[in-house]
């Protein structure tokens, strides 16, 4: 479809309208739901999903019930003007973007208990954030019921968490996990870099260096989780970040800690840079 043509839906009744419409002509829909401030990474989710889908529809939706109240829920960027460009002149065919009431009217009281592989990590950082990210992706699933939907394997945690509750739950959609698109320095893209202060920014870089030495340090031969893990620690604290959530390596699947490099593992970090949290990941070569 041509610029023009871009749907724009807020409420409930309109997106469902636009979708029934798609299904009608058999189109196969992809669904790519995001927080909005959309950068790089989301754009390639988008072009995934025109790629092998007939009908694109992306969400904008900066959801509260995953923010903690000392979070950044209120601060979240919310860069909508450029947003719908970058989505126009990538000829997406419907945006649904409704305010908070369509989704959590004041009589809202039902949310998803997230999988276990939501427990470790940042489960034990952000404790509701999970039960949050699955609520809105299966209210988004249900309002906008897609062949396929796209995530970023930067958010590594949440794709395991809505990969394990579409098996659970048996949703029909297909999950696509696209690869994290990086900064030229490597600093992966995420719509918090632009809290970063530039001597933040310079530090920030700790992170991708951080993931992609363990990944050479796998491939080399080092099995043993906890070395890897040391050598994630001194790059960041040689670096100047000290504020680890965690730099840990885990089994690709259960996200559980591993002793041993031995079956399909990740390398993850969370780190406060400045103020800022930010995460990265990585898969480790497999044995
Ligand atoms: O990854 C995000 O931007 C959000 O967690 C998501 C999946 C759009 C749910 O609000």
């Amino acid at each position: 479809m041509s610029e023009e043509t871009i749907h724009i839906a807020r409420t409930r009744s309109e997106v469902q309208r636009c979708i029934r419409s798609a299904r009608a002509e058999s189109k196969r829909i992809g669904l790519v739901p995001t927080m909005g401030a959309l950068h790089e990474g989301h754009l390639s989710l988008v072009r995934a999903a025109k790629r092998c889908c007939d009908f694109t529809a992306v969400t904008i939706f900066v959801n509260p019930t995953q923010f903690s109240p000392t979070e950044d829920f209120s601060k979240y960027p919310r860069t909508i003007d450029e947003d719908l460009k970058a989505l126009r002149e990538l000829g997406v065919d419907l945006v649904f973007m409704p305010e908070r009431e369509e989704l959590y009217p004041d009589r809202f009281s039902t949310y998803v208990l997230p999988p276990a592989v939501s427990d470790p990590l940042e489960g034990q950082f952000r404790p509701e954030h999970f039960r949050g990210v699955a609520t809105i992706v299966l209210k988004l699933f249900n309002l906008l019921p897609a062949d396929v939907a796209f995530f970023g394997q930067k958010d590594y945690q949440q794709c395991q968490v809505i990969r394990h509750m579409v098996e659970d739950l048996n949703i029909p959609v297909e999950i696509q996990v696209c690869p994290i698109v990086r900064e030229p320095d490597g600093l992966a893209m995420s719509s918090r870099n632009r809290y970063l202060s530039p001597e933040d920014r310079v530090r920030a870089v700790a992170l991708s260096e951080a993931v992609s030495e363990a990944a050479r340090l796998v491939q080399a031969g080092m099995t043993d989780s906890a070395a890897v893990t040391k050598c994630m620690h001194d790059i960041l604290h040689r670096a100047g970040v000290t504020k680890i959530d965690y730099a840990t390596v885990a089994d690709a699947c259960t996200l559980k800690p591993i002793d041993q490099i031995d079956r399909p593992a990740v390398a993850l970090i969370a780190v406060y840079v400045g103020a800022t949290r930010l995460i990265d990941n990585t898969l480790l070569p497999a044995k």
